[in-house]
């Protein structure tokens, strides 16, 4: 890792206005340091505090951490609540005309729905859950398009302890398929079919091609969402969710819940080729959620929030459906596409809906910038009071420009470094105690000790880079990868590592402290915000009777940040025509699409007889990562079994 480099070099550093901090709910940086003091001095103390403030409890916790099963943690155990109680019925005596949900379709059509009416849906369908057996600790697999009908069946589930796993809606049926058998789902959640920039994707096709896929017998409900009026095929555990709805009760007496019950279980990529589910708990999660809405989104009640991330993402469970509800927030929730009609969509959506927070992602921004960056100087973005960005570190050019023209130079950005598997922020501005400057997600949370650190586990000195680690568990991080406790020990928590939570990035910190995350230390792309394992891409390819062997690696992205580039061998022999070769390489590319889902198909596909391999076999991806990006190899070839590939997959078409 001493070979870690960082070519960043930004001075630039913009302070919030006085105004932003006299109103801030962290106002100044005593006030974020007195946070951070009263977490050293004294941890479980800080949390606990925090925790019985925040949360509604049903029955208070006496034990606030317990360690004894590290890294197994367990946070307020012996207290009990219920998470969509806190979301819902909370704010139902002050709050119950206030407007929970502005839901734009993609043709523009805006429903809204205040808490009562939330709590009233949200409790219907819980009793409806009910009236289909399923009980507290069932898995539920929800697999629908941005929607009220989304938030409300994960509300429901977590209002009767039922354990939602959501899976994003681009994602392929045999994606859906190892995310059913895996969490051994009692049920699905879905609709008839999403739109999305004028077009009807299905949906509930995908879930019965998941179930010929192999055997799904533990699944005993399909419950479809009526969204586009198609025509889907039905069969006799299916059943319509106004059906299921038609004559429940509006109220639901919530399930009380112990804190460490997991409230859902999220798949994510890793280096190996099988996705983890990521299994986060109840009480400690919800207290992350609120806590950063609060320290990092300066929430105040007369926000119009709007998160444009899908739900089927963690950004989506956390400031979609639990954090804003939670704080009993007016949230906007959007159906379609940045891009239709036109790459104003946003700005008009904030100019129409008043947003005065607003949060995406740095592949949006640069899209956006490129298909229409004068296009925010037509809209009334004057609401806005703050900004946000997540899911990769945001480039200076794009920083700038999210800054002056959607902010008007008015409003803070926030980048909020974090994971699926820590469930809220863990370094991130908090805007009216610090200054920020363009690529950096600067300070951790009060009581997040995030440190750098080399192989061996000892903290490095500043500027230079290592491994990402937070060396204390902190309530909202991951609970296990469900059913696999080898895998969750081995990924976050290394030996060498001492007990500490290897993110599985790479950092430095600058003479200010701020961090500046440098990229991921794992086999794992970020393509547009999103993780894709390399080794997830390769075992789709060589699934295919084509494919003999495929190597996967990335090369930066104008928009996307990272592009997946495949490199593959064929069982048969390599064609000697393009026209051919560009055939079999779209098949490929297709292929990957159905296996794991489109966001995951490779941009460039090439051709070789072999793969660069040393004597031992091991496949040497840094040459090929070199040849990706077109760079001269330059690096040492000594090791090399087969020297004349290189040439052979420098020229390959792509
Ligand atoms: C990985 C986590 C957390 C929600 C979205 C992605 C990268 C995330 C930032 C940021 C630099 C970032 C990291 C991290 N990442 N946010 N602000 N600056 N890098 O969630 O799919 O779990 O991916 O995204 O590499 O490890 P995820």
């Amino acid at each position: 890792m001493s070979n870690i480099q960082s070519v960043m070099h930004e001075n630039r550093v913009f302070n919030p206005s006085d105004e932003f901090v006299a109103q801030a709910n962290v106002s100044g940086m005593a006030a974020y340091q007195a946070l951070c003091q009263e977490a050293a001095r004294d941890y479980t103390g800080f949390w606990a505090r925090l925790a019985r403030e925040t949360l509604q409890w049903k029955k208070p916790f006496t034990k606030i951490l317990d360690e004894s099963r590290a890294p197994f943690y367990k946070w307020f155990e012996d207290g009990e609540l219920n998470v969509s109680y806190n979301c819902l019925d909370a704010h139902l005596a002050t709050e119950a005309d206030k407007t929970a949900l502005i839901f734009e379709a993609d043709d523009g059509t805006v429903t809204k729905i205040n808490y009562r009416d939330l709590h009233a849906r949200v409790c219907q369908f819980a009793n409806g859950l009910k009236s289909r057996g399923i009980r507290k600790g069932d898995r539920v697999i929800i697999y629908m398009p941005m929607s009220i009908e989304a938030v409300i069946a994960m509300q429901g589930c977590a209002r009767i302890g039922a354990i939602h796993s959501v899976v994003f809606g681009g994602f392929s049926s045999k994606s859906l398929y190892e995310r059913i058998t895996d969490a051994q789902a009692c049920a699905v959640i879905t609709a008839d079919a999403q739109l999305r920039g004028g077009r009807v994707m299905p949906l509930k096709s995908a879930v019965d091609e998941a179930f010929s896929l192999g055997c799904c017998d533990t699944v005993r409900s399909v419950i479809v969402y009526r969204r586009a009026a198609c025509d889907i095929a039905w069969n006799d555990n299916n059943i319509w969710w106004h059906d299921l709805i038609a004559n429940q009760s509006s109220e639901c007496e919530p399930e009380w819940v112990e804190a460490e019950h997991p409230l859902f279980i999220l798949y994510t990529s890793g280096s190996t080729g099988k996705p983890k589910g990521v299994q986060h708990s109840s009480a400690g999660y919800l207290l992350g959620v609120m806590l950063s809405m609060q320290w990092v989104f300066d929430y105040k009640a007369d926000d119009v929030f709007w998160c444009t991330a899908d739900v089927g993402w963690i950004t989506g469970h956390s400031y979609v459906t639990y954090g804003p509800l939670a704080m009993g927030a007016t949230q906007v929730i959007f159906e379609g596409i940045p891009t239709y009609p036109d790459a104003g969509r946003f700005w008009k959506m904030i100019q129409q809906h008043k947003v005065t927070t607003f949060y995406t992602a740095p592949t949006a921004i640069r899209s956006l910038i490129k298909l229409g960056g004068e296009l925010p100087k037509q809209y009334d973005l004057s609401s806005l009071r703050l900004l946000g960005s997540v899911g990769e570190p945001i480039n200076p050019e794009a920083w700038m420009w999210y800054y002056n023209t959607v902010g008007g130079g008015r409003c803070p950005i926030v980048d909020t470094w974090w994971q699926t598997e820590t469930g809220c922020h863990m370094i991130a501005p908090l805007p009216g105690a610090m200054s920020i400057k363009p690529g950096t997600c600067t300070l951790p949370l009060p009581g997040i000790q995030a440190a750098i650190v080399n192989e061996a586990g000892e903290e490095v000195h500043d500027q230079h880079g290592g491994f990402l680690v937070i060396k204390r568990p902190f309530p909202s991080q991951i609970r296990n990868i469900w059913g696999d406790e080898e895998r969750y020990r081995k990924s976050y928590f290394p030996e060498e590592m001492h007990g500490a939570y290897l993110a599985g990035d790479s950092a430095r910190r600058d003479i200010d402290g701020y961090f500046w995350i440098m990229g991921r230390i794992d086999d794992v792309l970020n393509v547009s915000g999103h993780r894709l394992g390399t080794m997830e891409i390769e075992s789709a390819l060589a699934a295919n009777p084509l494919v003999a062997e495929a190597a996967v690696v990335g090369r930066p992205h104008e928009i996307k940040g990272e592009a997946v580039v495949a490199f593959v061998v064929l069982k048969g022999p390599r064609p000697d025509d393009p026209e051919k070769a560009r055939e079999i390489a779209e098949t490929l590319r297709n292929w990957v699409g159905t296996e794991i889902g489109a966001i995951a198909k490779p941009d460039e596909i090439r051709l070789g007889e072999n793969l660069p391999k040393t004597r031992s076999g091991k496949i040497m991806r840094r040459l090929l990562r070199a040849i990706a990006r077109g760079e001269e190899i330059t690096q040492d070839v000594s090791t090399l079994e087969n020297p004349a590939i290189l040439e052979q997959l420098k020229n390959a078409v792509k």
